[in-house]
């Protein structure tokens, strides 16, 4: 019996050094406790007022709960049933009205907050950015700029931005923990969000509604530049969007025709191709491949060897590229810069 006890203890003080270490995990710039903006400031607000009037509601009855468990315990001696209670007008009506105040404690700042956010839901001032996801990739168009691009999100900082987000098939949910949100994507229809970075940086955006295989795949960038850094950035994405590059040589060039033949009826490059797959305009200088690996020559090989492995149930098929094909095509996409 007493080695059993020792096994589970050991077991149980694992479990737990685990879950202390696994606190440690996560992303930078991921977390809604570390905001980055003004949405986000407001929303940890809400989550820390009600958090600690929680707990401290918890405490306080937890501590009245062992007292009384201690305190009129059965003793020695005693027997039979303790002298019976029934019914007390002011003990009744003060657990009443705690629990109604601490309600008006917490709804005040939601609602007001709640107001203050959504009268910015039509700012025209604002940057455009209509978002729409897919199974299980983002895409991101910006209306008065001319520019479609799709994973990596380029916002200015210190500037607000307008997001209309919708979704191309199921419900999808538009999130940047460190900048406020989420929101649901939902086919058929548009919901909008305002969101701002204070700092230039990155961060990163998650799909939030389980959405098929591949939902904790369905990674994004956000890089917010310096409102100038963003203009520039803009300019040239419209440029390369109105005629992207039609040159490449070498290798790149045997990739370019690879590209034309099994590629361009899903994938644009500029405003020229389909639009089932992810715009590649500005490929060459995204920082992740399929939004969650290194964008590097092994990595995209890996994903355009068998694409379904990196990423299960998403819609790109298996071309069964040959290597020398793949390579060709790597170099191309790499090729494929806007900015630098
Ligand atoms: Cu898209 Cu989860």
């Amino acid at each position: 019996m007493k080695s059993r006890w020792q096994l589970n203890w050991r077991l149980l003080s694992m479990v737990m050094a685990l879950a202390l270490v696994l606190t440690g995990c996560g992303r930078e710039n991921l977390s809604a406790l570390v905001p980055k903006g003004p949405v986000a400031e407001q929303q940890l607000f809400l989550m820390v007022l009600t958090s600690a009037i929680m707990i401290g509601v918890f405490l306080i009855v937890m501590i009245i709960f062992a007292y009384v468990l201690i305190r009129y315990r059965q003793r020695p001696g005693q027997t039979g049933i303790p002298k019976q209670v029934e019914g007390n007008h002011k003990l009744e009506i003060l657990w009443t009205v705690i629990p109604f105040l601490l309600l008006i404690v917490m709804a005040v700042p939601t609602v007001a907050i709640a107001f203050d956010l959504a009268k910015e839901y039509n700012n025209k001032e604002a940057v455009q950015v209509n978002v729409t996801a897919h199974q299980f990739w983002w895409e991101f168009e910006y209306p008065d700029l001319g520019v479609r691009t799709a994973q990596e999100l380029v916002i200015p900082a210190g500037k607000k931005v307008q997001f209309h987000v919708t979704s191309a098939d199921v419900i999808h949910a538009f999130w940047i923990p460190a900048l406020g949100g989420k929101i649901d994507t939902n086919p058929g229809l548009t919901n909008k969000i305002w969101l701002e970075a204070k700092e230039p940086g990155t961060y990163y955006g998650k799909c939030a509604e389980l959405c098929g295989a591949s939902h904790a795949l369905m990674d994004f960038k956000v890089q917010a530049l310096e409102a100038s850094a963003f203009d520039d950035w803009a300019k040239k994405m419209k440029a390369a969007t109105e005629a992207p590059a039609a040159t490449a040589t070498g290798t790149a060039a045997q990739g370019r025709e690879i590209f034309q033949k099994s590629c361009i009826g899903c994938h644009a490059i500029g405003s020229e191709g389909g639009k089932l797959g992810p715009n590649l305009t500005n490929f060459g200088e995204r920082k992740l491949v399929a939004g969650i690996k290194p964008n590097d020559a092994q990595h995209l090989a890996e994903w355009l060897k068998n694409p379904q492995e990196v990423k299960p149930g998403n819609t790109m098929p298996n071309l069964n590229l040959q290597d020398d094909q793949v390579s060709a095509l790597v170099e191309y996409l790499h090729s494929l810069k806007v900015t630098q």
